[in-house]
Protein backbone atom coordinates (compact mmCIF):
# COMPACT_ATOMS: atom_id res chain seq x y z
CA UNK A 1 0.00 0.00 0.00
CA UNK A 2 1.09 3.59 -0.87
CA UNK A 3 0.07 6.50 0.74
CA UNK A 4 0.57 10.05 0.36
CA UNK A 5 -0.08 12.34 3.91
CA UNK A 6 -0.82 15.81 3.02
CA UNK A 7 -0.93 18.68 4.98
CA UNK A 8 0.55 22.27 6.19
CA UNK A 9 3.66 21.93 7.92
CA UNK A 10 2.55 21.04 11.26
CA UNK A 11 -0.22 19.18 10.87
CA UNK A 12 1.34 16.06 11.87
CA UNK A 13 2.66 14.07 9.33
CA UNK A 14 5.97 13.34 10.63
CA UNK A 15 4.17 12.18 13.90
CA UNK A 16 1.66 9.64 11.83
CA UNK A 17 4.11 8.71 9.30
CA UNK A 18 6.37 6.95 12.18
CA UNK A 19 3.41 5.40 14.01
CA UNK A 20 2.34 3.95 10.69
CA UNK A 21 5.77 2.12 10.23
CA UNK A 22 6.20 0.54 13.48
CA UNK A 23 2.54 -0.50 12.98
CA UNK A 24 2.69 -1.53 9.29
CA UNK A 25 5.67 -2.36 8.30
CA UNK A 26 5.49 0.90 5.77
CA UNK A 27 8.29 3.16 4.68
CA UNK A 28 8.70 6.47 5.48
CA UNK A 29 9.81 8.62 2.76
CA UNK A 30 10.37 12.00 3.84
CA UNK A 31 11.66 14.77 1.63
CA UNK A 32 11.73 17.02 4.84
CA UNK A 33 13.94 14.58 6.51
CA UNK A 34 16.11 14.00 3.06
CA UNK A 35 16.98 17.28 2.55
CA UNK A 36 18.09 17.96 6.12
CA UNK A 37 20.23 15.03 5.70
CA UNK A 38 21.69 16.85 2.59
CA UNK A 39 22.16 20.14 4.79
CA UNK A 40 24.19 18.41 7.58
CA UNK A 41 26.36 16.37 4.81
CA UNK A 42 28.15 20.02 3.81
CA UNK A 43 28.22 19.58 0.58
CA UNK A 44 27.14 22.73 -2.13
CA UNK A 45 24.28 21.03 -2.39
CA UNK A 46 23.49 20.88 0.95
CA UNK A 47 24.74 24.58 1.51
CA UNK A 48 22.18 25.62 -1.29
CA UNK A 49 18.95 23.68 0.17
CA UNK A 50 19.93 24.94 3.55
CA UNK A 51 19.51 29.03 2.52
CA UNK A 52 15.83 27.49 0.45
CA UNK A 53 14.53 25.79 3.76
CA UNK A 54 15.27 28.33 6.25
CA UNK A 55 13.81 31.03 3.96
CA UNK A 56 10.40 28.46 4.38
CA UNK A 57 10.56 28.39 0.63
CA UNK A 58 10.32 25.65 -1.20
CA UNK A 59 13.56 23.07 -3.24
CA UNK A 60 13.45 22.95 -6.60
CA UNK A 61 11.22 19.84 -7.79
CA UNK A 62 14.24 18.62 -9.29
CA UNK A 63 16.15 18.11 -6.50
CA UNK A 64 13.36 16.52 -4.18
CA UNK A 65 11.92 14.22 -7.37
CA UNK A 66 15.68 13.08 -7.82
CA UNK A 67 15.71 11.89 -4.37
CA UNK A 68 12.52 10.12 -3.98
CA UNK A 69 13.61 8.23 -7.10
CA UNK A 70 16.96 7.06 -5.13
CA UNK A 71 14.76 5.81 -2.56
CA UNK A 72 11.82 4.18 -4.38
CA UNK A 73 14.73 2.32 -6.29
CA UNK A 74 16.56 1.32 -3.05
CA UNK A 75 14.08 0.17 -0.42
CA UNK A 76 12.13 -2.96 -1.24
CA UNK A 77 8.90 -2.61 1.76
CA UNK A 78 4.97 -3.00 2.64
CA UNK A 79 4.55 0.03 1.16
CA UNK A 80 6.07 4.01 0.97
CA UNK A 81 4.23 6.89 3.35
CA UNK A 82 4.77 9.93 1.11
CA UNK A 83 4.99 12.65 3.76
CA UNK A 84 5.70 16.12 2.43
CA UNK A 85 5.89 14.90 -1.11
CA UNK A 86 4.61 16.10 -3.46
CA UNK A 87 4.00 19.68 -2.85
CA UNK A 88 3.46 20.94 -6.23
CA UNK A 89 1.49 19.68 -8.79
CA UNK A 90 4.96 18.64 -11.19
CA UNK A 91 5.87 16.72 -8.56
CA UNK A 92 2.22 14.89 -8.56
CA UNK A 93 2.54 14.07 -12.02
CA UNK A 94 6.34 12.89 -11.20
CA UNK A 95 5.45 10.65 -8.30
CA UNK A 96 2.51 9.22 -10.74
CA UNK A 97 5.23 8.29 -13.37
CA UNK A 98 7.57 6.62 -10.91
CA UNK A 99 4.95 4.27 -9.30
CA UNK A 100 3.99 3.44 -12.90
CA UNK A 101 7.72 2.36 -13.43
CA UNK A 102 7.58 0.46 -10.53
CA UNK A 103 4.32 -1.53 -11.24
CA UNK A 104 2.55 0.09 -8.27
CA UNK A 105 -0.15 2.67 -7.86
CA UNK A 106 -1.13 5.32 -5.04
CA UNK A 107 -3.86 3.69 -2.76
CA UNK A 108 -4.80 6.91 -0.70
CA UNK A 109 -4.47 10.61 -0.06
CA UNK A 110 -5.14 11.37 3.58
CA UNK A 111 -5.34 15.63 3.94
CA UNK A 112 -4.34 16.07 7.63
CA UNK A 113 -6.66 19.60 8.03
CA UNK A 114 -5.65 21.31 11.01
CA UNK A 115 -5.95 25.27 11.24
CA UNK A 116 -3.46 28.01 10.96
CA UNK A 117 -3.42 28.43 14.96
CA UNK A 118 -3.02 25.51 16.34
CA UNK A 119 -0.29 25.02 13.32
CA UNK A 120 2.26 27.73 15.00
CA UNK A 121 1.83 26.55 18.50
CA UNK A 122 2.93 23.63 17.56
CA UNK A 123 5.68 24.19 15.53
CA UNK A 124 7.02 26.56 17.88
CA UNK A 125 7.22 23.92 20.85
CA UNK A 126 8.32 21.23 18.64
CA UNK A 127 11.66 19.36 19.48
CA UNK A 128 13.35 16.26 17.65
CA UNK A 129 15.61 13.51 19.27
CA UNK A 130 19.27 13.91 17.65
CA UNK A 131 19.58 10.36 17.30
CA UNK A 132 16.43 8.60 16.09
CA UNK A 133 14.01 11.78 14.70
CA UNK A 134 11.22 11.04 17.41
CA UNK A 135 9.18 14.00 17.12
CA UNK A 136 8.28 15.99 20.84
CA UNK A 137 6.39 18.64 21.87
CA UNK A 138 6.39 21.36 24.95
CA UNK A 139 2.72 21.06 25.40
CA UNK A 140 1.56 17.99 23.85
CA UNK A 141 4.17 15.57 24.00
CA UNK A 142 7.10 16.62 25.90
CA UNK A 143 10.42 15.17 26.48
CA UNK A 144 9.84 12.15 29.27
CA UNK A 145 10.77 13.67 32.68
CA UNK A 146 13.93 11.71 32.81
CA UNK A 147 15.32 13.89 30.31
CA UNK A 148 15.65 10.12 28.07
CA UNK A 149 14.19 9.55 24.41
CA UNK A 150 11.11 7.35 25.08
CA UNK A 151 12.11 5.56 21.81
CA UNK A 152 15.84 5.16 22.22
CA UNK A 153 16.92 6.73 25.35
CA UNK A 154 19.42 9.63 23.76
CA UNK A 155 19.55 12.74 25.79
CA UNK A 156 20.04 14.90 22.86
CA UNK A 157 17.02 16.86 21.18
CA UNK A 158 17.40 19.42 18.67
CA UNK A 159 14.46 22.28 17.35
CA UNK A 160 14.64 23.17 13.45
CA UNK A 161 15.98 26.37 12.39
CA UNK A 162 12.87 26.72 10.31
CA UNK A 163 10.24 26.36 13.33
CA UNK A 164 10.45 30.10 13.92
CA UNK A 165 7.07 31.99 13.01
CA UNK A 166 9.10 34.31 10.33
CA UNK A 167 9.87 30.97 8.50
CA UNK A 168 6.48 29.52 9.13
CA UNK A 169 4.64 32.53 7.68
CA UNK A 170 6.56 31.71 4.38
CA UNK A 171 6.19 27.94 4.88
CA UNK A 172 2.11 28.76 5.10
CA UNK A 173 2.24 30.75 2.01
CA UNK A 174 4.31 28.53 0.04
CA UNK A 175 1.52 25.68 1.57
CA UNK A 176 -1.66 27.79 0.10
CA UNK A 177 0.38 28.98 -3.01
CA UNK A 178 1.84 25.70 -4.26
CA UNK A 179 0.91 22.60 -2.41
CA UNK A 180 -2.82 23.21 -1.57
CA UNK A 181 -4.03 22.71 -5.58
CA UNK A 182 -3.10 19.08 -4.98
CA UNK A 183 -6.38 19.09 -2.75
CA UNK A 184 -8.70 19.52 -5.72
CA UNK A 185 -6.27 17.38 -7.70
CA UNK A 186 -6.54 13.87 -6.02
CA UNK A 187 -9.95 14.78 -5.00
CA UNK A 188 -10.81 14.75 -9.05
CA UNK A 189 -9.03 11.33 -9.15
CA UNK A 190 -11.11 10.33 -6.03
CA UNK A 191 -8.42 9.28 -4.34
CA UNK A 192 -8.83 11.71 -1.45
CA UNK A 193 -9.56 11.47 2.12
CA UNK A 194 -9.68 14.26 4.77
CA UNK A 195 -9.31 13.60 8.48
CA UNK A 196 -9.77 16.10 11.13
CA UNK A 197 -5.80 16.58 12.39
CA UNK A 198 -6.50 18.64 15.45
CA UNK A 199 -7.78 15.81 17.32
CA UNK A 200 -5.29 13.95 19.80
CA UNK A 201 -2.43 12.17 18.31
CA UNK A 202 -4.07 8.75 19.02
CA UNK A 203 -7.45 10.02 18.25
CA UNK A 204 -5.75 11.00 14.68
CA UNK A 205 -4.09 7.67 14.28
CA UNK A 206 -7.36 6.08 14.53
CA UNK A 207 -8.97 8.20 11.54
CA UNK A 208 -6.09 7.34 9.37
CA UNK A 209 -6.43 3.59 10.41
CA UNK A 210 -10.34 3.54 9.40
CA UNK A 211 -9.27 4.81 6.09
CA UNK A 212 -6.53 2.46 5.58
CA UNK A 213 -8.48 -0.38 6.42
CA UNK A 214 -11.80 0.99 4.81
P1 LIG B 1 9.18 19.28 6.07
O1 LIG B 1 10.23 18.71 6.93
O2 LIG B 1 8.37 18.38 5.22
O3 LIG B 1 8.28 20.19 6.98
P2 LIG B 1 6.73 20.59 6.92
O4 LIG B 1 5.90 20.17 5.83
O5 LIG B 1 6.80 22.03 7.12
O6 LIG B 1 6.11 19.71 7.99
P3 LIG B 1 6.62 19.54 9.41
O7 LIG B 1 7.68 18.50 9.49
O8 LIG B 1 6.97 20.90 9.98
O9 LIG B 1 5.29 19.09 10.15
P4 LIG B 1 4.56 17.69 10.26
O10 LIG B 1 3.26 17.79 9.54
O11 LIG B 1 5.46 16.55 9.92
O12 LIG B 1 4.26 17.72 11.82
P5 LIG B 1 4.91 16.88 13.03
O13 LIG B 1 4.41 15.49 13.02
O14 LIG B 1 6.36 17.11 13.13
O15 LIG B 1 9.82 20.38 5.09
C1 LIG B 1 10.74 21.34 5.55
C2 LIG B 1 11.26 22.16 4.37
O16 LIG B 1 11.94 21.29 3.44
C3 LIG B 1 10.19 22.87 3.51
O17 LIG B 1 9.81 24.11 4.06
C4 LIG B 1 10.92 23.00 2.16
O18 LIG B 1 11.86 24.04 2.19
C5 LIG B 1 11.68 21.68 2.07
N1 LIG B 1 10.91 20.60 1.42
C6 LIG B 1 10.51 19.42 1.99
N2 LIG B 1 9.85 18.66 1.11
C7 LIG B 1 9.82 19.36 -0.05
C8 LIG B 1 9.24 19.11 -1.33
N3 LIG B 1 8.56 17.98 -1.59
N4 LIG B 1 9.39 20.05 -2.30
C9 LIG B 1 10.09 21.19 -2.06
N5 LIG B 1 10.65 21.49 -0.87
C10 LIG B 1 10.51 20.59 0.13
O19 LIG B 1 4.16 17.62 14.24
C11 LIG B 1 4.44 18.99 14.56
C12 LIG B 1 4.38 19.18 16.08
O20 LIG B 1 3.03 18.95 16.53
C13 LIG B 1 5.23 18.16 16.87
O21 LIG B 1 5.76 18.82 18.01
C14 LIG B 1 4.25 17.05 17.29
O22 LIG B 1 4.63 16.41 18.50
C15 LIG B 1 2.95 17.85 17.45
N6 LIG B 1 1.75 17.09 17.08
C16 LIG B 1 1.63 16.21 16.03
N7 LIG B 1 0.36 15.74 15.98
C17 LIG B 1 -0.32 16.36 16.99
C18 LIG B 1 -1.68 16.29 17.46
N8 LIG B 1 -2.59 15.51 16.85
N9 LIG B 1 -2.02 17.04 18.52
C19 LIG B 1 -1.11 17.85 19.13
N10 LIG B 1 0.19 17.96 18.78
C20 LIG B 1 0.57 17.21 17.70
Amino acid sequence: MNIILLGPPGAGKGTQARRLEEERGMSQLSTGDMLRAARSSGTEMGKRVAEVMDRGELVTDEIVIGLIEERLDADGTAGFIFDGFPRTLAQADALAALLEKKGESLDAVIEMQVDDDALIQRITARSTCANCGEVYNDQTKPIPEDGKCANCGSTEFTRRADDNEESLKQRLLEYYKKTSPLIGYYHAKGQLTRVDGLGEIDAVAAEIKKVLDA
